[in-house]
């Protein structure tokens, strides 16, 4: 069933992803973090480690997000800042092998997280960002920067070129459903570059987003050639089929071997698909989110897909 954007009920968990009301009902349920636990490990480091010593005996890649978004005071920045500065110095002590291709260890950042969004805040974002890089660089793993709505494109965009200066292989995220992607991705598809394709999970207006599945998913095949074809290293981000099957035959077509670009899926879905790629020596990343602040992000994932939202309701009736 292909139900992303036609989902009749995505507009409304949208909208509830962003509401303080729901959130502080839901978030004080026991019930429902319980459920959470399919997309998000645990709250606390020592959980998102568990899993990810998991993942790398299982062959994958990681790339690790603490989450927290839209934060409205600069303390919280510097919590976040604290959370990712422990969680390198975790990576650092699972003592990898250095690897020539993909690094196996990423982090991925938000960078409403880290102030983007406060008064002052584009340049509050850089300084946090730059202290997660070095500790990154450090700790021999990749930095990739995550795309939220889009009214803060410009602006990561901006931040990122930025952090490139200094750490040239900090990457960030293109969401297909928006019109400009298609150009985006041209023009950042360069050598060194690392970009992730997602199709995009925020609500976003018909004036600068595909709104149909057809439109969004035909607007990611363009966008995936133009990276695969392209001088940097794509990292393909869907748990589709049709998006998965057209990446191994684009790579083909571009010449390009199984260590030039890489599949990136969330954790908990698609498990299997994700240690079958992995069996055809597909370089696969799993993004493993952690921390206290997962509601927005499980909105999300229940928005994405009717089946995330029924599996959720289901047990909500079921366990009462
Ligand atoms: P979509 O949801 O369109 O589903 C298409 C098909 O995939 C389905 O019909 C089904 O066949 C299969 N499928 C999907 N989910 C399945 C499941 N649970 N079980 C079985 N089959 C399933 N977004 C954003 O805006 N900013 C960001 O920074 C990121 N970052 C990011 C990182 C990574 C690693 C991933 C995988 C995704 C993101 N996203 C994101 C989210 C992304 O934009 C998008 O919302 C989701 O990936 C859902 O879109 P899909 O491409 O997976 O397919």
């Amino acid at each position: 069933m292909s139900l992303t954007l036609t989902n009749p009920l995505r507009p409304a968990l949208l909208a509830a992803a962003r509401s303080e009301r729901i959130e502080r009902t839901l978030s004080r349920s026991r019930l429902t973090r319980s459920l959470v636990t399919r997309f998000v490990p645990g709250a606390a480091e020592d959980a998102v480690m568990d899993a990810v010593r998991k993942l790398l005996a299982d062959g994958r890649a990681i790339s690790v997000d603490y989450l927290g978004e839209d934060i409205s005071e600069a303390a919280e920045a510097e919590t976040t800042v604290n959370a990712y500065l422990s969680l390198l110095a975790a990576y650092r002590r699972l003592e990898l092998p250095a690897t020539n291709g993909a690094r196996r260890l990423e982090i991925s950042i938000k960078l409403s997280a880290l102030g983007q969004s406060l008064p002052g805040g584009e340049e509050l974002a850089l300084v946090n960002a730059r202290i997660i890089c070095q500790a990154a660089a450090e700790a021999g793993a990749w930095v990739n920067v995550d795309a939220e709505d889009h009214t803060t494109t410009d602006s990561t965009l901006a931040i990122v070129r930025e952090l490139r200066r200094e750490f040239p292989d900090v990457a960030t995220v293109l969401q297909a459903y928006l019109h400009r992607t298609e150009a985006d991705c041209a023009e950042l598809s360069g050598t060194g570059s690392r970009i992730r394709l997602c199709k995009g999970a925020y609500s976003e207006p018909a004036e600068v987003a595909f709104q149909g599945k057809d439109e969004v998913d035909a607007s990611y095949l363009r966008c995936l050639r133009v990276l695969m074809q392209g001088e940097g290293y794509p990292m393909v981000a869907s748990h589709d089929p049709q998006m998965i099957a057209a990446a191994q035959s684009y790579a083909v077509e571009a010449g390009r071997g199984t260590d030039d670009y890489e599949i990136q899926m969330l954790f908990g879905i698609r498990d299997a698909e994700q240690t079958r790629l992995v069996g055809e020596g597909v370089t696969v990343r799993t993004y493993v989110p952690f921390g206290d602040d997962w509601y927005g992000y499980f909105m999300r994932r229940l928005a994405e897909r009717p089946a995330n939202l029924i599996f959720f309701l289901r047990s909500l009736v079921g366990r009462k």
